[in-house]
């Protein structure tokens, strides 16, 4: 992640732009800082996604415990043409495209004489992601005109392309890594940055067995604790801290109650953590947590809630057999 320079990258027939200089280093390192000196500590999740952040992500998806990529892929490749979206012109903006395996699946329903008038934009935090993915992009859809936009899709919504009709794609129920608050805040910008005519597809991971959930960030062979665990890097390298990776344990449960996993870092035994060139150490007692991550499961309720915040009507509702992964195509 890189908050200090502004770049462009000129691939072959890809253009990325790294806007996350427009944010600041020393602002991310006060937002890191202020979550370590509050009670309890935490860390935002968009801080898990540096280079390995986002390998040890990709692996997460190929897990058989953790089901949400492939059941909303499995979704994706089943959306025949029951997807109402003239897709002749149309820019699509994907928000967290991570490694891009969704929008090939959406990609791959566009009848070729229509793909060379579209064009993708996605929208990463992962400069790196972005780079890799969409190379692979290219070679399988070599006439698809790519801009890649690396940026805090919080933050930074606006630089997103307004001329042309738009879909927006939010698949991996990313937003449920969001807090209410955010979530609501986040759709009414969406809501009003859209235009009649646009569409909006989302992806929502619905609520189910608790142990199913559990599973599914508790993986047995320990990836999931290792992408947890490397957010301490990620804070070192941008907040200038000393942590131990090794001296914490990953820690992930449902609340049933607020319909969401919880993810924590606990720590294995005192220390103190210097955040350099400040000299205010940050003191952590033996099992104390750090928060790293929400992410909330969703009924049918709160998706009439969405489309209501955001000002869309909801066109289609999309899902598996289990009933496990809701995809949303939501129309203004
Ligand atoms: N959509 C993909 C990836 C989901 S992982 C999928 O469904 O598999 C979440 C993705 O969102 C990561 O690629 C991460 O880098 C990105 N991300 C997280 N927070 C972000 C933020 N605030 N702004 C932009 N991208 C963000
Ligand atoms: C990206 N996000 C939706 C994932 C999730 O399931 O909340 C991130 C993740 N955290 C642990 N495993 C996967």
């Amino acid at each position: 992640m890189n908050y200090t320079t502004g770049v462009t990258l000129k691939k072959t027939a890809v253009t990325i732009t790294n806007h996350l200089s427009g944010i600041g280093s020393d602002a991310v390192k006060e937002e890191i800082l202020e979550g370590l000196r509050s009670h309890p500590k935490y860390i935002s999740s968009k801080f898990f996604y540096d280079k390995t952040g986002s390998e040890l992500f990709k692996k997460i998806t190929t897990l058989e415990e953790y089901y949400p990529t492939r059941t909303e892929k499995i979704i994706l490749f089943s959306l025949g043409d029951g997807l109402n979206i003239d897709f002749r012109d149309l820019n699509i903006i994907e928000l967290g495209s991570g490694d891009h395996s969704k929008i090939r699946l959406l990609l791959s329903h566009i009848p070729g004489p229509v793909l060379p008038t579209v064009h993708y934009y996605p929208v990463d935090i992962s400069q790196s992601a972005i780079l890799n993915a969409t190379e692979k992009l290219l070679e399988e859809f070599p006439v698809l005109h790519i801009e890649g936009i690396v940026a805090d899709f919080v933050h930074q919504l606006d630089l997103v392309p307004s001329v042309r009709k738009r879909l927006f794609c939010f698949f991996g129920s990313t937003i449920g890594n969001f807090g209410k608050n955010l979530t609501k805040r986040f759709l009414q910008h969406l809501g009003k940055l859209m235009k009649p005519g646009d569409h909006f597809l989302l992806g929502l991971d619905m609520v189910k067995d608790a142990e199913v959930l559990e599973k599914a960030y508790q993986d047995a062979q320990g990836v999931t604790a290792a992408f947890n665990k490397n957010i301490l890097n990620v804070v070192n390298h941008l907040a200038g801290t000393d942590f131990d990776p090794a001296l914490f344990e990953h820690v992930a449960f449902y609340d049933r109650e607020n319909r969401k996993i919880e993810m924590h870092l606990r720590a294995l035994r005192d220390m103190t953590v210097s955040a350099h060139p400040e000299n205010n150490p940050i003191s952590i007692a033996r099992g104390e947590m750090i928060h790293t991550e929400n992410s909330h499961k969703f009924n049918t309720r709160q998706i009439d809630e969405m489309a209501t915040w955001a000002g869309l009507q909801t066109e289609r509702i999309f899902t598996d057999r289990n009933k496990w992964f809701s995809l949303v195509h939501f129309r203004k």
